[in-house]
């Protein structure tokens, strides 16, 4: 590891097998990853391939059958499911391909519901936090509509604002533009790409390499292993078209 890294998440010998099914399906057969602070880390791989498990067992939404998960040098897998609730609420974002607000509550109630229940800073300070937050993703003109009036960029850019109002050290995107237009969707990885510049890790898993372009390195996942990566350095707009044909290169020589 070079000297200058620093490892926010870290995960050794990583294993999932479902036990529910007959024979047992082993998923993630021994990942080994660490993410560093500020990191913009990309998942990418067949349909089937581990990425979606992979993303909860490192976020603990789900428990890994074998193996070790830590956040700032703290070992997720010993803890109970109150105290991996609570490093959930107020240490990680999330961010899905639908943004499961809740249809009474409009765009800026729902997303200070979260923040309140994280509850990382005092109640105006939080409120403060979410309208800065919404004013820097575009959304505080619709904050009041409810969440069926809006775009679906804008409840996605709302996803993200509620994802990072309780400032996480790390935030995880599964798929966050697979329902989106590729408008909506680079407005999205506009947002998502601002999310670095705070220092918060993004660990985002896609199937679109345009989207995948906008990261500093891919991993490659195949039958729940690890079998390339790639550094891509900064993004730049000027580069964006250079950046995802290289990147469409690789991908094709691993048979995506
Ligand atoms: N709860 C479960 N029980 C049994 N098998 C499961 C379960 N969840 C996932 N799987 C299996 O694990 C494998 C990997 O699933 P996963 O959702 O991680 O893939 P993925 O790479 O995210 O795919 P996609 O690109 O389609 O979202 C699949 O074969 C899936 O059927
Ligand atoms: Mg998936």
């Amino acid at each position: 590891m070079p000297a200058s890294s620093h490892p926010i998440l870290q995960c050794q010998s990583l294993t999932k097998t479902f036990y529910s099914t007959e024979p047992p399906t082993p998923v993630l057969n021994g990942i080994d990853l660490s993410v560093e602070v500020g990191e913009f880390l990309v998942v990418m791989g067949a349909s089937g391939s581990g990425k979606s498990t992979l993303l909860y067992c490192i976020s603990g939404m789900d428990r890994p059958t074998s193996g070790s998960v830590s956040l700032q040098g703290r070992d997720l897998t010993s803890l109970d499911d109150s105290e991996m609730s609570q490093v959930r609420l107020t240490q990680m974002g999330f961010i899905f391909q639908q943004s499961y607000f809740l249809g009474n509550l409009n765009v800026r109630d729902n997303i200070l519901l979260t923040a309140l229940k994280a509850a990382t800073r005092g109640k105006n300070a939080t409120i403060e936090r979410v309208e800065a937050l919404m004013d820097r993703f575009g959304i505080s003109e619709v904050s009041r509509h409810g969440v069926t009036e809006v775009s679906g960029g804008q409840l996605q850019r709302a996803s993200i604002s509620r994802a990072l109002a309780s400032d996480p050290t790390v935030l995880f995107a599964d798929e966050p533009t697979g329902a989106l237009n590729s408008s909506m969707s680079s407005e999205v990885m506009d947002a998502l790409s601002d999310v670095r510049a705070s220092g918060t890790a993004l660990v985002m898993v896609t199937h679109d390499p345009g989207c995948a372009a906008r990261g500093d390195r891919v991993i490659y996942l195949r039958d729940g292993l690890i079998v390339d990566s790639r550094a891509l350095g900064t993004w730049t707009k000027a580069q964006a078209t250079r950046r995802e044909d290289e990147l469409l290169a690789w991908l094709r020589d691993l048979g995506f």
